[in-house]
C-alpha cells in the first residue's frame, strides 16, 4: 500500500510505500530535499506537517526538540506517514541544496595536525564539479574502511578537499587514517550533506565554538566569512585539553592580525591558567556574552560539547534556528541515540 505525499516546497506529489520514509522515496524520485546524516541526527531535513500523520523512527532530541515537535516540525528522514500528508521543508531565506556526488579522490596531502589529528588533502579525479557550503561534511570512505562524515575544511572552490581526522579510541576508520593513510591511496567522497553551514546573508556577529577536529568545518566558515568580506565581528572559540591539542594557532592568529573583525580565542580545559584563556570553551563564551541578540551560533565537534554550547545559547535567549551545530556522533553513538529515542516513542 502507499501513501500521497505533497512535498509543498516543489509541487510534487509521491508516493511512499508502508514502512518507507518520506526521505528515501523522495530522493529516489529524484526531489533535491535538504537532508543531511539520514538518521535522525542532525536536523538538516526538518519539515512542516502541513496535514496527515506520520510515525517518527527514533531520532536524537538534538535534531528535533520536543516544542519543535509540538509545533508540527518533523524529520523528513525518520517520518513514516500511514496516512497521505502533505509537507514542506523548513523555507530559510538562504537554504542551499547543492547536487549530491560521489568523487574518487586521492590522497596528495597528508600530515600530523596534532598527535591525534591528521589533515588529509584530497584531489577530485572524478565526479566533480563539487559545489558544498562552508561548514557542510561529506560521507568519506578509506580503502577498506566503513564510510564515516567528515567536515570539508577548505573554503568551497579550492582545487583539493581538506579533511581533520582525529584518532578515535577503538576506531576503524580514524586508526586507519592514523597509521595506513598513504600519499597516492584513493578515497571516496560522497555529499555534501548537512544544515550547518555559513549563512552568507547574515549581518549580525557570528560566534563559532569548535572543539578538537571541530576547527575543520569552523576552518571553512571563518575563512569563507572572510573571503566573502563579510563585515560584522568574528568570534572563533577553539576548545581543546592542552597545548599540544591546539594546531593551526598561527594560521588563525595570522588571520585575525589580519582582518580587525576576527577575534581567535584558543580554550584549554586543563591549561595552566599562565598564558591562555581556560576551562570549558562554552564556559568560556558564557563570560563573554550576556547578550545575544542578532548573533548566529556555529558549533562543531564532540556531542558533549556542542549540546552544552547550545543549551548556553538557547538560554541566552538565541532562536533555535540561530544555532547551526555538527555533533561529532559516532556512527555507534548515532545507533545508540535512535534506539534509546526510538524505545521512548
Ligand atoms: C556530521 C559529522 C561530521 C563529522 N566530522 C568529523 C571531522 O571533521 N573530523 C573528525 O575527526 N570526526 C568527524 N566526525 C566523526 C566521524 O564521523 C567518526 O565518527 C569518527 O572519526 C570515528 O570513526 P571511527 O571509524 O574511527 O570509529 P568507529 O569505528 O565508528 O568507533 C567509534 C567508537 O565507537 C565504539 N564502537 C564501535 N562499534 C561499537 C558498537 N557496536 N557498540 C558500542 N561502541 C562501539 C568504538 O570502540 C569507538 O570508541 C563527524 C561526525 C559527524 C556525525
Ligand atoms: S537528515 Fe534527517 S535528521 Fe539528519
Amino acid at each position: 500500500m502507499n501513501f500521497k505525499v505533497r512535498i509543498a516546497s516543489v509541487d510534487r506529489t509521491i508516493d511512499v510505500p508502508t514502512g518507507a520514509t518520506i526521505l528515501e522515496t523522495a530522493l529516489d524520485a529524484g526531489i533535491s530535499y535538504p537532508f543531511g546524516c539520514q538518521s535522525g541526527n542532525c536536523g538538516a531535513c526538518k519539515s512542516h506537517l502541513v496535514r496527515g500523520e506520520v510515525t517518527m523512527e527514533g531520532y536524537s532530541e538534538f535534531a528535533l526538540s520536543d516544542e519543535e515537535k509540538g509545533r508540527g516540525l518533523i524529520l523528513a528522514c525518520r517520518a513514516v506517514p500511514w496516512d497521505d500528508c502533505e509537507v514542506a521543508w523548513l523555507e530559510e531565506d538562504d537554504l542551499i541544496v547543492h547536487p549530491r556526488r560521489v568523487l574518487d579522490c586521492r590522497v596528495v596531502g597528508l600530515d600530523d595536525a596534532t598527535h591525534d589529528i591528521k589533515r588529509v588533502r584530497l584531489a577530485i579525479e572524478s565526479g566533480g564539479p563539487f559545489d558544498f557550503s562552508a561548514g557542510q561534511f561529506a560521507s568519506v570512505t578509506f580503502d577498506g574502511c566503513p564510510p564515516r562524515d567528515y567536515s570539508m575544511a577548505n573554503v568551497p572552490g579550492d582545487p583539493t578537499l581538506e579533511f581533520h581526522v582525529r584518532r578515535t579510541a577503538g576506531g576503524a576508520t580514524s586508526r586507519h587514517v592514523a597509521e595506513k593513510l598513504s600519499l597516492g591511496d584513493s578515497v571516496r567522497v560522497e555529499g555534501p550533506f548537512g544544515a550547518s553551514y555559513l549563512r552568507e546573508t547574515h549581518r549580525g556577529p557570528i560566534i563559532a565554538v569548535a572543539g578538537g577536529s571541530g576547527l575543520a568545518p569552523i576552518k571553512a566558515i571563518v575563512e569563507r566569512a572572510l573571503q566573502k568580506s563579510l563585515p560584522q565581528h568574528i568570534y572563533c572559540y577553539f576548545g581543546v585539553r592542552t597545548e599540544r591539542d591546539l594546531y593551526l594557532h598561527d594560521h588563525f592568529s595570522a588571520l585575525a592580525a589580519s582582518h580587525k573583525n576576527l577575534h581567535f580565542i584558543p580554550v584549554l580545559s586543563e591549561g595552566d591558567g599562565m598564558s591562555r584563556r581556560c576551562g570549558l570553551v562554552h564556559e568560556a563564551v558564557a563570560a563573554d556574552f550576556d547578550e545575544v541578540d542578532g548573533c548566529k551560533a556555529y558549533l562543531a565537534g564532540p556531542p558533549v560539547m556542542v549540546e552544552a554550547a547550545t543549551r548556553l545559547f538557547e538560554q541566552r535567549g538565541m532562536r533555535r534556528s540561530d544555532i547551526h551545530a555538527d555533533a561529532f556522533y559516532t556512527a555507534a553513538e548515532m545507533a545508540a541515540a535512535n534506539r534509546k529515542t526510538g524505545a521512548e516513542r
